[in-house]
C-alpha cells in the first residue's frame, strides 16, 4: 500500500557521520515498542482518540445521507472558515483527490482573515447557492469567528427566513460559543470529538464532511486508515511503519537533522506536506528545547529553487520525499521533438517525475545527505487515508520519544489569548499610526 524506502538515510549509503546504523535503528525500535504498544491500546485517553476516528461508521453514513441530502439543494459552492487542524487537512484532502475542474459544487477553503481576499470570495459567490461550514472545536477561534459574523450578516440580508439552512456548524458536541449558538438558532451541526486534537481531526467530521460535499470516497478513506492503524497496530521493528518513521525522524534529529523537508513528487500532494507540517510543528516544538522544524517543499518545481541549498547548504536537514507509483493519469508525446531532445521522445510525464525523483534522491546521497521516499501505490483516498494515519501515528509516538505532549500547543492559546486581549482595546494602541 505504501513502501516506505529509507536506503538513503543509511549509514550504508551515506556514511556513518550522517546516516543511521541498522543497530542504532534496531535499538530505537526495541526501546520505542512498547511505548507504541501503549499508545495502540489508548484510543479512549485524550489525544488519542484519533486512532478510534476510522471505526464511526455512524458518524460517516451520517456524513454521506446529509452529503446526498444537500447534493439535491444543488449548491454552487461549499465554503469552510477554518483554521490550522480545522482547515488544513481539509485542503490537503481537496487537493489530492478532487479534480477542480469536474462539474459539482466549488470547495473554498478559507484559513486567513485578509480582508481583500475574503471580499473578493464573497464578491464571487452567489450568496443563495452557497454553503458555509463554520469549522471550530473550541468555537471560540478569533479568525473563523470573525469570518462567520461578516458570513451571517450577509445572508441574513439576503434571506431573512432561511439563513440558517446556509450555515453548518462543525464543533465540539457539547461545549463552545458555536454549540450554544447552534441550540440557540437552530443550526445543523456535526461533532469533532472533545479528545481528538485539532491538528489530528481531519478524519472526524472537521475533515469528512467538507470532503463529502466535495464528492470525496469518504468510506475509503476510513478504510484506508484502519488498515494502516492496524498494521501499526500489528507489525513490529522496521516492518511497522510508525516505529520505523518515529526511529529516523528521532535518530536523525540527534544527527543535526534539524530540518525536516516534506517534497512530494506529485503538485497534488503539495497540501500533504503543508498539514504534516502543522502536524510536526506544532505537536513537538515544545518545552523550549525540542522539536523539528518542518519545511514544505514540491518536487520537481523545487528542484529549480530549494534543492542547490539541501544538495551544498548546511548538512542540517533530511528530506522525505512522496512519491505516487502509478498517477490516474498519464501523457506521453514528443514524437516531433528535434534532434538532442531524442531521450524525451515518447516518454511519459509520470516517468519523467519518476527520474527527477531518482536523480534528486541519488544526487542527495551522493552528497551525504538523508533521504527517504514514501512510495504510495496509487493516490486515492484509500491510500490518502493510510498516508494519514501512518503520520499521525508516527507524530503521536514521537511525543513519547522527544518526551514531550504532543497534543497540546500552549504557544498557539498564548497567542490567541493575546490576539483576543489586543482587540478589545482601543485601534491606536494597535497601530498607533492610525
Ligand atoms: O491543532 C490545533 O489544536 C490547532 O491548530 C487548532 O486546530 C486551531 O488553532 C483551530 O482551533 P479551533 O478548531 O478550536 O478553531
Amino acid at each position: 500500500m505504501i513502501e516506505i524506502d529509507f536506503r538513503h538515510a543509511l549509514s550504508s549509503a551515506i556514511g556513518y557521520r550522517h546516516g543511521l546504523t541498522q543497530r542504532a535503528m534496531e535499538r530505537h525500535f526495541r526501546k520505542h515498542q512498547p511505548a507504541l504498544a501503549r499508545m495502540m491500546r489508548s484510543q479512549g485517553k485524550p489525544g488519542y482518540a484519533f486512532l478510534a476516528l476510522p471505526d464511526d461508521r455512524r458518524l460517516v453514513a451520517q456524513v454521506k445521507r446529509f452529503a446526498k441530502k444537500q447534493k439535491e439543494l444543488n449548491w454552487k459552492s461549499i465554503v469552510v472558515l477554518g483554521m490550522g487542524g480545522s482547515a488544513l487537512g481539509t485542503l490537503a484532502l481537496q487537493e489530492a483527490l478532487l479534480n477542480p475542474f469536474a462539474p459539482g459544487p466549488r470547495l473554498f477553503v478559507v484559513d486567513n482573515v485578509d480582508p481583500t481576499a475574503f471580499a473578493r470570495l464573497m464578491e464571487h459567490l452567489e450568496l443563495p447557492r452557497t454553503l458555509f461550514l463554520v469549522v471550530s472545536k473550541s468555537g471560540t477561534t478569533v479568525e473563523p469567528m470573525a469570518l462567520y459574523g461578516i458570513v451571517r450578516d450577509a445572508l441574513e440580508k439576503e434571506s431573512p427566513q432561511g439563513w440558517r439552512k446556509q450555515l453548518v456548524f462543525i464543533t465540539d458536541p457539547k461545549e463552545g460559543l458555536l454549540r450554544t449558538l447552534a441550540k440557540k438558532e437552530g443550526i445543523e451541526t456535526f461533532p469533532i470529538p472533545p479528545k481528538v486534537g485539532g491538528r489530528f481531526s481531519v478524519l472526524s467530521s472537521a475533515g469528512l464532511l467538507p470532503a463529502a460535499l466535495a464528492g470525496v470516497d469518504i468510506a475509503q478513506l476510513m478504510k484506508g486508515a484502519a488498515a494502516m492503524r492496524e498494521k501499526i497496530r500489528s507489525l513490529k521493528g522496521e516492518e511497522n511503519p510508525a516505529l520505523l518513521l518515529a526511529a529516523l525522524q528521532h535518530l536523525l534529529d540527534r544527527k543535526g537533522k534539524a530540518i525536516t523537508v516534506m517534497m512530494p513528487y506529485s503538485s497534488l500532494l503539495f497540501r500533504t506536506g503543508d498539514w504534516y507540517r502543522q502536524l510536526l510543528a506544532e505537536s513537538l516544538g515544545k518545552s523550549r528545547k525540542v522539536g523539528p522544524t518542518p519545511i514544505a517543499g514540491l518536487g520537481a518545481t523545487d528542484q529549480h529553487s530549494q534543492v542547490q541549498l539541501y544538495m551544498e547548504g548546511p548538512n542540517n536537514k533530511w528530506i522525505i520525499f512522496l512519491q505516487v507509483e502509478q498517477p490516474e493519469k498519464d501523457l506521453a508525446g514528443g514524437s516531433q521533438l528535434p534532434k538532442g531532445l531524442d531521450y524525451l521522445k515518447g516518454i511519459s510525464l509520470g516517468r519523467i517525475m519518476e527520474a527527477l525523483h531518482s536523480g534528486t534522491s541519488r544526487a542527495l546521497a551522493e552528497a551525504k545527505r538523508p533521504s527517504i521516499t514514501l512510495r504510495l501505490e496509487r493516490l486515492d483516498a484509500l491510500h490518502l487515508g493510510a498516508l494519514i494515519m501512518m503520520l499521525e501515528c508516527q507524530v503521536a509516538l514521537l511525543g513519547e520519544c522527544y518526551g514531550v505532549n504532543a497534543f497540546d500547543q500552549p504557544g498557539v492559546e498564548r497567542g490567541k489569548a493575546l490576539a483576543k486581549q489586543a482587540l478589545m482595546e482601543p485601534e491606536e494602541t494597535l497601530n498607533p499610526k492610525k
